[in-house]
């Protein structure tokens, strides 16, 4: 909708040269102090996802946890944390992935997603996609539907949908 964009557009900053230089970071936290900022993300995440039977929410650390969490409070679904390399304590499916900054693992508990189960996997920045895409390879590997990827904001000059064009993407803003 018009209105996520123009909030998204004027409430995530721009911090030049973090987490190293020449990479210009998309900061979400005035967003997120914005009093309307949170409602009106996760009702647009959620809205085209009503009726569709998401059994289980993803969300990716840690980003995704604060847009997942509420998503799946709002679609009755339950809620999978897909965590960074060691921490999470049962037995675990790993992924790794390169970031535009560095390299990283994602993991999920093997036990997360039952086969068969719907599954919508939440992020708030699409960069390279290598972390979506270790989300969604995990959850297919558990047996589960990826139904969407959707996350706030597309960095669209990384390219990050070519590596999930299998994938039913929803980004709310590109930049
Ligand atoms: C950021 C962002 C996404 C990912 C996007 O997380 O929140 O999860 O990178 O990048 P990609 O499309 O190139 O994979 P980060 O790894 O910085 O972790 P954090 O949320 O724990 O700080
Ligand atoms: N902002 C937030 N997360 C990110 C970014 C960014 O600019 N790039 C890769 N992950």
């Amino acid at each position: 909708t018009a209105d996520v964009k123009t909030l998204i557009d004027r409430y995530v900053r721009d911090v030049p040269d973090y987490p190293q230089p020449g990479v210009v970071f998309k900061d979400i936290t005035p967003l997120l102090a914005h009093p309307a900022g949170l409602a009106t993300v996760v009702d647009a995440l959620v809205e085209p996802l009503q009726g569709r039977g998401i059994d289980l929410v993803a969300g990716l650390e840690a980003r995704g946890f604060i847009f997942g969490a509420p998503a799946a409070v709002r679609l009755g679904a339950g809620f999978v944390p897909l965590r960074k390399a060691g921490k999470l304590p049962a037995q675990t499916l790993a992924e790794s992935y390169d970031l535009e900054y560095g390299t990283a693992t994602v993991e999920m508990h093997a036990d997360a997603v039952t086969p068969g189960s719907r599954v919508l996997v939440v992020d708030d920045v699409l960069a390279t996609g290598g972390t979506g895409r270790a989300a969604v390879d995990l959850i297919r590997r558990a047996g589960g539907t990826v139904v969407e990827f959707s996350v706030l904001l597309e960095l669209g000059f990384l390219k990050g949908r070519e590596r999930l064009a299998d994938v039913d993407l929803r980004v709310l803003a590109t930049v």
